[in-house]
């Protein structure tokens, strides 16, 4: 788990903000669900047989002795959340959310223990146009952000039906291969078959690679929802490759799932996944609701970030504000709030903890800000303020105090947009 520190922080308010922006542009609303839920609801709908309910949750029992974890991922919550207040009542829904995340994983880069996604789910929607918007989405993003070299993986796990015989054709496919199967996988094979396709275990590369595919399994029905993404992909110019062997680390997925992956952050190079999980609604208890959705991993798109444009650079104040003497600082305080109601987006860092001038001029320094304001006796006595660069440029300049507007230090201090 890590702390984001101030030098980090700009890069992570700037892609957070484009993130709202790109969101805002598809209209869809922000729902701000609570960090800690009923463990039950994450077994319920991730899945009891998934690495996550298995062996990643932190999960702790409360004062009234009710078992509550952590949130591994947002889906479940989104949907308990609309269940709760009555809103899953077959209306369409777009939402999307920003926030931390909890689960107790092994760390190596790219993977935490408490990690940020931003997500969108979407609800009533049965078709695949939703998930082509979603996607499309996403690339925006991509764009918005300079990041090219993602490629998206898409691949289908059919409908209930389809998932059903497959279930049974890839049983008694690794039935007659059991010597090859690993501890996990023996266990899996009865309760969650489909899982075994996802293992890691180097050991087992070619069993899965001989296995039968879904996508060669799926109905006629199925397959039409299938094709009529990839129609939809093409018609945007967003290429996609089928990846049969994508099936996902949480079970509440069927037909579309998708993953966008890049190649320059190591073994850890999903950045963004997502599907379909029209079941997961009855499976709480709900009416069925066709939903779609997806969430991205904000650490892992940051360090993309950084991989191409270097660590964006720390917002320093415009100016920092000098005030040496008592009459000063009440002069000096009185324009800066001024300044301040008058510009919003006007950084002004003001001089506390006293110290004579040289002092202040010191702070100013380090404050990293290009200009200084300067308030002394004599400049208190004339009703000015002194404009002085502190990284090089024109001379110092006194302006008059009660005139003086953002604009002229916004200029001063070289900001583009002054
Ligand atoms: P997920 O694949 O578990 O899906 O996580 C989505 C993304 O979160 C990953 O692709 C990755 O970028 C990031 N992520 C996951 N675990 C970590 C970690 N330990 N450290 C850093 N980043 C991580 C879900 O969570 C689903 N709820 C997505 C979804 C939404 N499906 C439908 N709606």
């Amino acid at each position: 788990m890590h702390d984001v520190l101030p030098s980090q922080s700009p890069a992570w308010q700037r892609l957070e903000a484009i993130i709202r922006d790109v969101f805002a542009g598809s209209a869809y609303s922000e729902i701000r669900m609570p960090l800690v839920e009923p463990t039950e609801l994450f077994q319920r709908s991730i899945g009891e047989v998934t690495d996550i309910v298995e062996k990643e949750m932190y999960t702790f029992t409360d004062r009234s002795g009710v078992s509550l974890s952590l949130r591994p991922e947002g889906t479940a919550s989104c949907m308990r959340a609309l269940v709760e207040h009555g809103l899953l009542d077959g209306r369409q829904l777009r939402l999307w959310y920003m926030g931390p995340m909890f689960r107790h994983e092994r760390p190596q880069k790219g993977r935490y223990r408490q990690f940020h996604q931003a997500g969108c789910e979407t609800y009533g929607m049965p078709g695949p146009d939703i998930e082509a918007e979603l996607i499309a989405m996403t690339a925006r993003l991509w764009r918005r952000l300079g990041l090219d070299g993602l490629r998206l993986e898409i691949n289908s796990l059919g409908d209930a039906a389809s998932r059903a015989t497959y279930r049974a054709e890839l049983v008694s496919y690794f039935e007659r291969h059991a010597d090859q199967l690993d501890e996990d996988s023996r266990r899996r094979l009865t309760t969650n078959p489909l899982r075994i396709l996802d293992t890691k275990n180097p050991a087992m590369k070619e069993l899965v690679a001989g296995a039968p595919r879904l996508l060669d399994n799926l109905g006629d029905e199925a397959r039409a929802h299938f094709e009529g993404l990839q129609q939809r992909l093409g018609w945007l110019g967003i290429t996609a490759t089928v990846n049969p062997r994508l099936v996902r680390g949480l079970d509440y997925y069927c037909h579309s799932v998708f993953e966008w992956v890049s190649d320059d952050l190591g073994a850890q190079g999903t950045v963004c996944a997502g599907g379909r999980y029209d079941g997961l609604s009855e499976h709480l208890g709900a009416k069925p609701m066709p939903a779609v959705g997806f969430a991205m991993g904000i650490e892992r798109l940051l360090a993309l970030l950084e991989s191409r444009q270097g660590v964006l650079a720390e917002n320093p104040p415009h100016a920092y504000v000098v005030m040496a003497g008592d009459a000063a600082e009440e002069a000096g305080l009185r324009l800066v709030e001024r300044l301040r109601d008058a510009e919003p987006d006007l950084r002004l860092m003001a001089n506390c903890g006293g110290g004579g001038f040289k002092a202040q001029m010191k702070r100013a320094d380090r404050s990293g800000a290009p200009l200084a304001l300067i308030l002394g006796e004599d400049e208190v006595a004339a009703g000015t303020v002194i404009l002085k660069p502190l990284r090089g440029g024109e001379g110092q300049q006194a302006i008059s105090r009660d005139t003086l507007q953002p604009q002229q230090i916004l200029q001063a201090s070289g900001d583009r947009h002054g």
